[in-house]
């Protein structure tokens, strides 16, 4: 019989080399194409961090006006899309929305599904990340039964979804300049994260030469569960559930019971076995948006920080080296600004899509790859015959 290594979950295989993202679990470590994610957290901003992913190196400034523009002129999706939108039932999770209208893009934008021809391939990639904010805008907006918002291209990108998101017709909006830049950080530090669950769904989508939107989609429909992306939002419903500081050894208790599903969501890793160093970012971010937006006595933020202390200090967690990871801190800050929940794993999509092409652009540039293929051990039947049906 065949011999194989048997790696569920992928623990211990490297599927592919990347020169992409790095990351050293142990020392709680993450570096985007070299660059330190707190280095750039503070003195960069996401559209640079996507020229970074996708082409390198960062860019001079003439290469980041060039690329600004080429974005932007990217931003609106196609009118008759609309129409795709209202087919959805009117109160439809906005991922549900996404995973279907991004697969749709593929027939929309056919010019530049042609993955051997380098120039759209290009054209993809652009489209994918200038698009993505308005797609989930847009999903948003209709899950609350409000009117599309157009992209603003006056606005940075950040500042362009969030006017996407709020601003409604009756009245005037303007971007809070606090909320965009807290916005466009929860974009950088979700930007790309090496070969996590959706990345490698779009890679082995990919491999099998499959059109970029419809990788995309499958990526955004693996990133939706909770164990994944889908964290965010089950982190938040975590905390209002527990509610007070008081009833969290209520909870820690039952994330220790290994009779009871239940686990401590926005904590634990696969790689990270320290502090997940996008947390940390987040956290200072939180207590920031917070007290800009004036929201003192957060009851959510109160519990989250006693929780996190609380499980710092825990034999359980400790000796299992569990630490607060990206999802932990993000909804809180979402939630100040005015995101229903709904909204977060959304929102972690479209940050993530800039990693997911990246991704994919490399893998299609590496003459190495072949299309992803596992094996398995067959536990099943032996052969045997065939058994008429009055005979069974
Ligand atoms: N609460 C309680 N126990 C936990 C938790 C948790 N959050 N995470 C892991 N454990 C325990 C688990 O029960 C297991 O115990 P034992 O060895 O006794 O069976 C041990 O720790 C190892 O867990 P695992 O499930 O084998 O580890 P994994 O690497 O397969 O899973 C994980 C990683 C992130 C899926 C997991 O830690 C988890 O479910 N966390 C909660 C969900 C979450 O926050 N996900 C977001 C991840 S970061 C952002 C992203 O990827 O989107």
């Amino acid at each position: 019989a065949d011999v194989f290594t048997y790696d569920p979950g992928f623990t211990s295989t490297a599927a592919t080399d990347s020169a992409i993202t790095y990351i050293d679990g142990d020392k709680g470590e993450l570096l985007y194409r070299g660059y330190p994610i707190e280095q750039l957290a503070d003195k960069s901003h996401y559209l640079e961090v996507c020229y970074l992913l996708l082409y390198g190196e960062l860019p001079n400034a003439q290469e980041m006006e060039q690329f600004e523009t080429t974005v932007t002129r990217h931003t609106m999706v196609h009118e008759q899309m609309h129409y795709f939108f209202r087919g959805f039932r009117r109160d439809a999770h906005p991922m549900a929305t996404m995973v279907g209208v991004v697969g749709a893009m593929s027939a929309f934008y056919h010019d530049s599904t042609d993955i051997s021809d380098p120039w759209q391939r290009e054209v993809a990639a652009i489209r994918m990340v200038a698009k993505m904010p308005t797609v989930a805008a847009m999903a948003y907006k209709y899950s609350i039964g409000q009117p599309f918002v157009y992209p603003k291209n006056s606005l940075d990108y950040a500042g362009n979804f969030l006017h996407m998101c709020f601003a409604v017709p009756c009245e005037d909006y303007v971007v809070d300049p606090i909320l965009s830049k807290a916005m466009d950080r929860i974009m950088m530090l979700h930007a790309d994260h090496e070969q996590n669950a959706s990345t490698s769904t779009v890679r082995l989508a990919g491999s099998s030469g499959a059109n970029p939107f419809a990788c995309i989609a499958a990526g955004i429909a693996c990133l939706w569960g909770p164990a994944h992306g889908g964290a965010n939002q089950a982190c938040l419903e975590m905390l209002r559930e527990i509610g007070t500081v008081d009833r969290i050894p209520e909870f820690i208790a039952r994330a220790k019971d290994k009779n009871d599903p239940f686990r401590l969501m926005g904590f634990g890793h696969r790689v990270y076995k320290n502090f997940d160093p996008r947390a940390k970012v987040m956290k200072e971010s939180a207590d920031e948006v917070l007290d800009l937006l004036g929201i003192h006595n957060n009851e959510t933020l109160k519990v989250a920080k006693e929780l996190e202390k609380i499980a710092l200090e825990d034999e359980y967690f400790v000796s299992k080296k569990l630490y607060p990871n990206v999802d932990f801190y993000s909804g809180i800050i979402l939630e100040a600004m005015g995101f229903p929940t709904s909204m977060f794993t959304p929102i972690f999509a479209l940050s993530r899509t800039v990693g997911w092409i990246s991704q994919w652009k490399e893998m299609l540039g590496d003459p190495t790859q072949k299309i992803g293929r596992p094996r398995q051990r067959y536990i099943g039947a032996p052969a045997r015959d065939y058994v008429e049906v009055p005979n069974r």
